[in-house]
């Protein structure tokens, strides 16, 4: 049985039917975590649950520390991690509240820590990153959808963007145009942080608006917030179908 952690970013910073057992304030050697990491029981399931944007929500996405975060989770024996991500759509099928189980990404982020191979590097530390998604954790989540009832896209593009800003309508066109087709901002460095650590890691992307420029208001953060309310009980739900088939 491998430990599994979720991170639960905007819209999920806390799980309702987790039961706790302990709450841990890990100090890493990259500083300090986003939130305390709350072990407990989500359906007779032992889960590890971390708030990625700190608790009131706080920290913002470029000031997230990603390196502490994977390294806690690790430090607890964690070998596979549900992120749990807002995004906004940007392709045809990509309507708020739909899920979205991406199978690649690209990354437009900077200045963020990304790599915990500063220092000390050798060539056996070019990690593989061919697929930064886990094929595994990715297919239990899609044969859970049914159970759980969500209606999901098991496929996709994420572009990770540096935020906190939304993006220009510009800025979304050519995102398509690079095959990108869903977009957010925490999505890297972690995913390839965990993968620096040998950690199984699968996104479930939310879509909380159409992308700048693919509708015809501005972005709202009511708007987000609605949809988030309705998108984040699904991912609830599908959580829950997954843990049987990856405990
Ligand atoms: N862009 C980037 N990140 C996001 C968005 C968006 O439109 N919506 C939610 N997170």
């Amino acid at each position: 049985m491998s430990k599994l952690a979720i991170i639960g970013g905007t819209g999920l910073a806390h799980l309702s039917n987790l039961t706790i057992i302990n709450k841990q304030m890990i100090h890493t050697p990259y500083g300090a975590v986003s939130a305390p990491l709350i072990t407990g029981e989500l359906c007779s399931e032992s889960v590890v649950f971390l708030a990625r944007h700190g608790h009131g929500h706080t920290i913002p996405p470029h000031k997230i520390n990603y390196q502490a975060n994977i390294w806690a989770l690790k430090s607890l024996g964690v070998e596979q991690i549900i992120a749990v991500a807002a995004v906004g759509g940007i392709t045809a099928k990509m309507s708020p509240k739909t899920i979205v189980i991406p199978d690649q990404l690209i990354d437009y982020t900077y200045g963020r820590e990304h790599t915990f191979y500063s220092d000390d590097f050798s060539p056996d530390r070019h990690i593989d990153f061919t697929h930064p998604y886990n094929t595994r954790l990715r297919k239990a989540m899609i044969s859970a959808s049914s159970a759980a009832n969500c209606n999901i896209v098991d496929s996709g593009v994420y572009a990770a963007t540096q935020g906190p800003r939304l993006e220009t309508a510009a800025e979304i066109n050519k995102l398509e145009r690079d095959g990108c087709d869903i977009v957010g901002m925490t999505g890297m460095p972690e995913a390839a942080l965990a993968r620096e650590l040998e950690m199984d890691y699968a996104t479930c992307a939310v879509i909380a608006n159409w992308g700048a420029g693919r509708c015809n208001d501005n972005i709202t953060m009511e708007e987000i917030e609605r949809n988030l309310v309705d998108g984040m009980q699904s991912v609830r739900d599908l959580i829950e179908k997954t843990l049987p088939l990856v405990l």
